[in-house]
Formats: C-alpha cells, sequence, structure tokens
C-alpha cells in the first residue's frame, strides 16, 4: 500500500529533494506515521530516520526551506531538530544501539533502517514511510505493525525483555499508549514489565511524570493505573495509592476500597473536565485515608482528618516525583484538603450559611471543588446516588444565589481596619482583628448582609462590648 497522501505537506519534499543532494536515504518513522493511519489528527512531531549522518540532512533541509530555520543540534544523542511552520521535525541517523545495564543513555552505532525499526519500542511505532524519490510513499512494516494497529495491540518488535530492559521507560509507554489509544498490550510484553517493573528507578521523575499525566489526560484514566498496578509499577512511582487498596473487616464492619473507588472517582471527573491538575486532585483526594484509618467499637471505621492529612502529603509527593511546587500544587493541595465539604453539605439540609462559608473558604475554585465532588459520588445505591446529585445541584444553585447577593467570594470586608482605628481612636491592637472577625462571622452566618451600613452599626455594637468609646475626634 502507498501512503503518498501522508506525505503531502510540501516538506516531505523538501527532505526527499535534500536527501537526495547528499545521497542518503531518508523515513519517516514513528509517531507520525501510526498517527496518520489511526486517523489521530494532524500530528505536529515529525521524525526523520536518515541512512548516514541526520544532523547533515537537517542542515541541508534547513538550506532548502524558503525560511532558513535555525537547526538544534543534540550532540549527544547525534540528533537534531528544526521548526517549520508550527511542525517540529526530528532527525537522526539510523542506529543500532546497545544500553548499558544503569542508564538509559545508548551507546551508539550506525545501522540500516531494518537495524533502526528493531532498536524502536513497539511494532506500532516503528512502522516507517519511504521519501525516496522513487518509492516515495511506500510503507515499510517490518513487524506486522499495521496488524497490531487494526488488532489493537501493544508489542514489541524483539524480545519484550530486550525492549524494555534496554528502556526501562517503555513500561511506561506501552501502559501510556494502551490508555491512550485503548490497546490491549500483548501478554509476554505484560509479563516482561511486571518482571522488569524494578528499573524503572533508574528513570528520571520527569520523565516518569510526563507519561503519567498523559495517562491521566487520556478518557479513562483508570485503564492505565489499574494495569500500573497489575504490573507493579505503580509501588514504585505512587505508593500512597497502592496503600489505599483493600478492605478491612472487623466486627463485621467494612470499609470500601478506597483504591478502586479513587480510579472511579478519576474516570468521572474526566468526563467532565480536562483539566490536568483537577484529574490529579481527584487521583489523590483520599490518600490520607491510609495513615489515618481506625477501627472504632461504636462507629465503625474512621479516618479522621484524612483530608488535612492527604493535603500533606501532596506535598510531599510533589516533592517526591519533582513535579511543580508552585499554585497547582498549591491548588491540589486545597482541593483535597476542602474534598469533603460539599459532601457533608449534600447530605443534610442545605442552609445558605453553609454555602456561604463553602465560597468563601473555596474562593474562585468553588465550580472545581463541586465538580471534584460530584465525581465522588460512587455509590451504587440508586437513591442515594440521585439524593446527593440533587443536593449538590442544590449547592450550584445556590453559590450562583449567594454570590449575586452577598458576594463573598474573594470577601473584602466591608469595614477596614483603618476605619476600625479611627471610630475608636485606637493604635494597631486585637480589638481590631476581634471586631472584624465578628462582622466576617455576621456576614457569614447572613446575620447581616454584606454592605458597609449594617457592618458599620455592628462595629459601633461589638466595640462598646469591648469597653470602647467612640472618638470625637
Ligand atoms: N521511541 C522508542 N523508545 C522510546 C521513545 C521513543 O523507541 N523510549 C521511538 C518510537 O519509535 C516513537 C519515536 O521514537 O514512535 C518517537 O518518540 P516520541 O516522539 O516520544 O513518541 P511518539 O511515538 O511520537 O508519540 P507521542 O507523540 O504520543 O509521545
Amino acid at each position: 500500500m502507498n501512503y503518498k497522501k501522508a506525505l503531502s505537506h510540501p516538506i516531505f519534499k523538501i527532505i526527499s529533494d535534500s536527501g537526495k543532494e547528499l545521497q542518503l536515504e531518508s523515513f519517516v518513522i514513528g509517531g507520525f506515521v501510526r498517527d496518520y493511519i489511526l486517523n489521530r489528527g494532524d500530528a505536529k512531531d515529525i521524525d526523520v530516520v536518515a541512512i548516514g549522518d541526520g544532523i547533515k540532512l537537517a542542515k541541508q533541509v534547513a538550506k532548502n526551506l524558503p525560511t532558513f530555520p535555525k537547526v538544534q543540534i543534540f550532540k549527544t544523542y547525534g540528533t537534531a531538530m528544526l521548526r517549520y511552520d508550527d511542525i517540529e521535525i526530528e532527525f537522526v541517523g539510523a542506529r543500532k544501539e546497545s544500553y548499558t545495564e544503569d542508564s538509559r543513555n545508548p551507546a551508539v552505532e550506525n545501522g540500516s533502517l531494518e537495524d533502526d525499526q528493531n532498536r524502536r519500542d513497539f511494532t506500532i511505532n516503528a512502522l516507517a514511510l519511504n521519501l525516496n524519490e522513487k518509492s516515495f510513499g511506500e510503507l515499510l512494516d517490518p513487524f506486522n505493525g499495521i496488524e497490531d494497529l487494526n488488532n489493537k495491540i501493544i508489542r514489541t518488535p524483539l524480545n519484550p525483555d530486550i525492549t524494555y530492559s534496554d528502556d526501562p521507560l517503555r513500561m511506561l509507554r506501552a501502559i501510556r499508549f494502551a490508555t491512550q489509544l485503548n490497546f490491549i498490550i500483548e501478554e509476554a510484553s505484560l509479563k516482561s514489565i511486571t518482571k522488569n517493573s524494578h528499573r524503572i528507578k533508574i528513570i528520571s521523575k520527569e520523565r516518569v511524570v510526563t507519561e503519567i499525566n498523559k495517562i491521566l489526560e487520556s478518557n479513562t484514566p483508570s485503564i492505565g493505573f489499574l494495569l500500573l498496578e497489575k504490573t507493579g509499577l505503580l509501588e514504585y512511582i505512587l505508593p500512597e495509592l497502592i496503600a489505599l487498596k483493600g478492605i478491612d473487616e472487623v466486627e463485621g464492619q467494612r470499609h470500601k476500597d478506597n483504591f478502586y473507588h479513587t480510579l472511579e472517582v478519576v474516570d468521572n471527573i474526566s468526563k467532565h473536565t480536562t483539566d490536568l491538575w483537577l484529574r490529579w486532585a481527584a487521583l489523590l483526594h483520599d490518600i490520607g485515608k491510609a495513615p489515618t484509618k481506625k477501627f472504632n467499637k461504636k462507629i465503625g471505621w474512621t479516618f479522621h482528618a484524612h483530608e488535612f492529612e492527604g493535603s500533606k502529603m501532596v506535598y510531599r509527593l510533589f516533592k517526591r516525583l519533582k513535579m511543580p511546587l508552585n499554585d497547582k500544587m498549591k491548588f491540589v493541595q486545597k482541593m483535597v484538603l476542602m474534598s469533603s465539604r460539599p459532601i457533608v453539605l449534600a447530605q443534610d439540609l442545605v442552609t445558605d450559611s453553609a454555602v456561604r462559608r463553602l465560597v468563601f473558604d473555596a474562593g474562585n475554585h468553588v465550580e472545581d471543588l463541586m465538580t471534584l465532588c460530584e465525581a465522588d459520588i460512587t455509590t451504587k445505591n440508586p437513591r442515594k446516588f440521585k439524593k446527593y446529585h440533587n443536593n449538590f445541584k442544590i449547592v450550584r444553585d445556590k453559590i450562583i444565589e449567594v454570590e449575586e447577593r452577598d458576594h463573598v467570594r474573594n470577601f473584602q470586608p466591608p469595614i477596614s481596619g483603618e476605619e476600625i482605628m479611627k471610630t475608636f481612636n485606637l493604635k494597631p491592637s486585637r480589638e481590631i482583628g476581634l471586631i472584624k472577625e465578628y462582622i466576617k462571622e455576621a456576614i457569614l452566618e447572613g446575620d447581616i448582609p454584606n454592605e458597609h451600613e449594617a457592618a458599620y452599626q455592628l462595629m459601633i455594637e461589638k466595640g462598646k462590648k469591648l469597653g470602647l468609646s467612640i472618638s470625637t475626634k
């Protein structure tokens, strides 16, 4: 079969001509070919293999392009990259590779196209299209990658033990592709990943997190997390989740399996948000349950203050995985810390003051928090399921209503500290804080509206109670 159509972008003809000028053959390989056949939209990354010097080919292509793009050279890897339009093109010379035991960095030797395809991760990623004039668009598929694409199978070109121990990151890539594409990992591969899972330790945290993020960004992230658990990889990457596994029973009382519950929550939330960090919050919302779990004869299983413990664990987890310790991390912490608040609301009568407090504490993240809590409803009891969702609907409506009336989101006190000092002729002191807190509480409780006049009266009242006299100045 000929795939000329895949190569209709003018860049391919330019690469082809540049190769001809250098008397060197070239091929498009990997993700571009795979995604074209799977019809996964226009790829923005193109990988080109040259039989010979890949860097030289990149330089020649740059010369022949009207934009004369800059060629970025990565000497250690023998690769070069340039940008044209919004496409990133990476060039590499075909290689035979052998990796050392303790590192991902290969020792490189020049090779043929077949050598290069051999050393790729999966048969579906080893598909190549010929760029040479005479065979332009011809598919080279030595491992039946097309068949695997059709049958939705992830398989390694070589014995999986070799492919995975050559580069252990591929174990995660296999699971990531299985999740993104909804493919099955071939049995021998799965066994090999299980056997080699400990080798993930030599991979940098940043690369691991990139793959975990891609799994989390898929339509059904649980596919990936179940595979990570089954193969033993999860224990090395996110042991906090493994600790949630299992159901304990004491005196006939059981709690739910919080690992499978968590995965259900992540799948649920993924139907309502593409925000990676909100998905992280769903993944981590219950991690505090493992260290806080206790059995109490009277009330059964408890997870006292697990949200607080969980939010502290988020920091340690992000730090360990070298994830950003910035506002994204703080957002995840806040979601975990507040993750039970709306649920408590939804179980009871929804009062205005409880909603006002929720909006006050969650600020601009209140909608995200609601999305998380709705995803957290995994009860199999249809009556409860309906009741909680109905109550959340009431909470959401009340949030809008309370917002319009009371403006407590990003709350600005209607009376400033300065005004209090002036009114009672005070220097900075404890009383100012007490009065401000008193006014804030009254607003949140709904005793007074969030307005200056009402707050002013309350300030006078409270000041008197504190024995302060009004300034006559
Ligand atoms: N590759 C590999 N082993 C790796 C990483 C990459 O064999 N650990 C090969 C595969 O042939 C892959 C190609 O290099 O197709 C390009 O890698 P990359 O850009 O990381 O992945 P893509 O397959 O393009 O997929 P995606 O863009 O979704 O990551």
